[in-house]
């Protein structure tokens, strides 16, 4: 049996704001800070070690990871921070009060972009300065591998090849891996382990900061899977994440 660790990053300063975030670099929050530190405390107090880790080229999860790895004292483990991890690219959303969009174009609207398997949201235009065409951390990527929107099918479609490449081959491998990430990074990824239905995914929400732990039979289909920590609190931080594109 393998086990593998998911960690969405900590609260981060947009999150704060309710802001569609998307691609967008944005720190964590002193709140974010602890976050990190207590998930890499649950993971020390039930004795996981890692062999390797993943993430974003985000701040947000590369700060979780780093916070998570101090406190596990694991600041020498390998880290790869593969674009494929990040967020799902929130187009013309990026930057916008999630509940004042909600009040704009209802609520149903926005859970279509938020959650929706297949729709996306309104994309960049290319010359919107929001876009990453000149960002140097993507200057090996072809233009057309830089979104300018994406639904989470657009997301499964770059993070799966990380997963099928990268990951699933170090885990046959025997490497023990942490994985820090996004909320809409990580649904791709649980989407596609758990066989999670197009319909059902809407209603996936992943608190920030939250150790998820799978374990996974040989052929890396899972058994079973559970979060680190206070379980009430989990399920009241999901359903808040929920809430979020809700107009007030
Ligand atoms: C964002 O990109 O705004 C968040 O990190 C994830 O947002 P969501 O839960 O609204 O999809």
């Amino acid at each position: 049996m393998y086990k593998i660790v998911f960690m969405r990053h900590g609260e981060s300063t947009w999150n704060l704001e309710n802001r569609f975030t998307g691609w967008t670099d944005v720190d964590l929050t002193e709140k974010g800070v602890k976050e990190a530190k207590t998930a890499g405390r649950l993971l020390r107090e039930a004795g996981f070690t890692f062999d390797l880790a993943y993430t974003s080229v985000l701040k947000r999860a590369i700060r979780t990871l780093w916070l998570a790895m101090d406190e596990m004292d694991m600041m020498w483990l390998p880290v790869k921070n593969d674009w494929r991890l990040n967020e799902r690219h929130y187009g013309a959303l990026q930057g916008l009060d999630k509940g004042e969009t909600a009040a704009k174009f209802g609520d149903e609207q926005v859970l279509v972009w938020r959650r929706s398997y297949d729709t996306p949201p309104p994309a960049l235009e290319e010359n919107d300065p929001r876009t990453s065409f000149s960002d140097p951390r993507y200057a090996g990527l072809d233009k057309a591998q830089i979104p300018l929107t994406e639904c989470l099918k657009d997301t499964v479609a770059r993070v799966m090849p990380a997963w099928d490449e990268e990951i699933a081959p170090a885990i046959r491998a025997g490497k023990k891996i942490l994985i820090s990430a996004h909320g809409n990074s990580l649904r791709a990824v649980i989407k596609m382990l758990d066989n999670i239905s197009d319909t059902d995914i809407v209603g996936l929400n992943i608190p920030n900061g939250t150790p998820l732990v799978y374990e996974l039979d040989e052929n890396l289909k899972p058994i079973r899977h559970y979060y680190l920590g206070d379980q009430e609190a989990i399920a009241a931080a999901m359903a808040a994440v929920a809430n979020q594109g809700k107009a007030k």
